[in-house]
């Protein structure tokens, strides 16, 4: 099989086969409210910091992201926090351990963190170590560099006191194997599949961190790296203007270079949801074949304001603002005419 289209399968078999469980894993510990109409940016008109976003329907991690937002810290640690709840959760499959492994069985992970002065750290294709988002946080403040790969990233990870484990959990092994069976590579676009885990935060101060965690695709290429931990793709942040993060097919966010167009389109004086919506266009504009795979962006301003938008139907994501937890269905391109 040719190598592009070995991509574009695998691609589409890791976003149909990735997690649906996860999503009932996590419903049950926290109670919180569905908002089942799409929605469009979020404006109550009352105070809206601090707050927190997520991809997808995650009400621990936010909860966790929220809990360190009230004992005072800032949103870095509020976002390292609220995703470490989804890396350390093994039934969700696409993200830390219990991640689903690439085709030769291997769970590798990528995450990245940014903070209010735009500094960035980050892994790809890390093994054995459950927390990235936190390995990527010791990259960005205690090495020179922004980016660590691989072997690399597992050395400095052991040496800043990270402990090593087997990240293949048993039900993921299996999932592979029965994939092997056949390794066929059939195209089904997510109707709740969980993906990259992606938190915004504002904290009391006002300031704007961001963290992307996540396994990639499953039964990805080894050594595939996605958009999760690239900056720009998978995450921006500009502290005087708002943060954006991506779900979905990683090939096309860092294509179109997702988070930093919605950042900028902000900057422009777009509201949260029109930068989310232009930059979701900009996929479709450039991917004929958009109606094969899903992407989808969630945005805030620096006043709280939030945006949404995917391709497909039922993408959805998650809020604490205003004492609230709250999931929402996102709205959504390509609608039936
Ligand atoms: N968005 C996750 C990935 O493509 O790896």
């Amino acid at each position: 099989m040719k190598r592009r289209k070995f991509i574009q399968n695998t691609i589409l078999s890791g976003l149909g086969l990735s997690v649906a469980t996860a999503l009932t894993a996590c419903a049950d510990e926290t109670k919180m409210t569905t908002i089942t109409d799409e929605t469009k940016a979020v404006s109550t008109g009352k105070p809206v910091i601090p707050m927190v976003i997520a991809t997808w329907n995650v009400p621990n991690a936010t909860k966790k992201a929220w809990e360190v937002l009230q004992a005072g810290k800032s949103a870095l640690d509020a976002v390292e926090q609220g995703v470490m709840v989804e890396e350390a959760d093994v039934n969700n499959q696409s993200v830390g351990k219990g991640g689903l492994p690439d085709r030769d069985g291997n769970v590798t992970l990528d995450a990245c963190i940014m903070n209010k002065e735009g500094n960035y750290g980050a892994v790809v294709c890390i093994e054995n170590i459950k927390h990235p988002i936190s390995v990527a946080r010791k990259v960005m403040e205690d090495t020179p560099h922004v980016l660590l790969a691989g072997n690399g990233a597992k050395q400095f990870a052991i040496e800043s006191g990270f402990t090593p484990e087997n990240l293949l959990t048993e039900a993921s092994k299996k999932a592979w194997e029965e994939w092997k069976v056949k390794s066929e590579y059939k195209p089904v676009i997510n109707v709740e599949n969980h993906d990259t885990i992606g938190m915004l935060a504002i904290d009391k101060n006002g300031d704007i961190s961001g963290a992307c965690t996540t396994s990639g695709l499953s039964y990805k290429m080894q050594g595939r790296v996605g958009d999760s931990a690239i900056i720009g793709s998978g995450l921006f942040i500009d502290n005087e203007i708002g943060g954006a993060t991506a779900t979905g097919m990683g090939e096309e966010v860092l294509k179109t270079v997702g988070s930093f167009l919605i950042v900028e389109l902000m900057r422009q004086g777009k509201s949260p949801q029109e930068a989310c919506e232009e930059a979701v266009q900009r996929v479709v504009k450039k991917s004929p074949n958009y109606k094969d795979f899903q992407v989808g962006y969630i945005a805030v301003n620096k006043q709280g304001e939030t945006g949404a938008y995917c391709i497909h139907e039922w993408f959805n994501y998650t809020t604490y603002q205003n004492d609230e937890n709250k999931n929402h269905k996102a709205d959504y391109y390509d609608k039936k005419k």
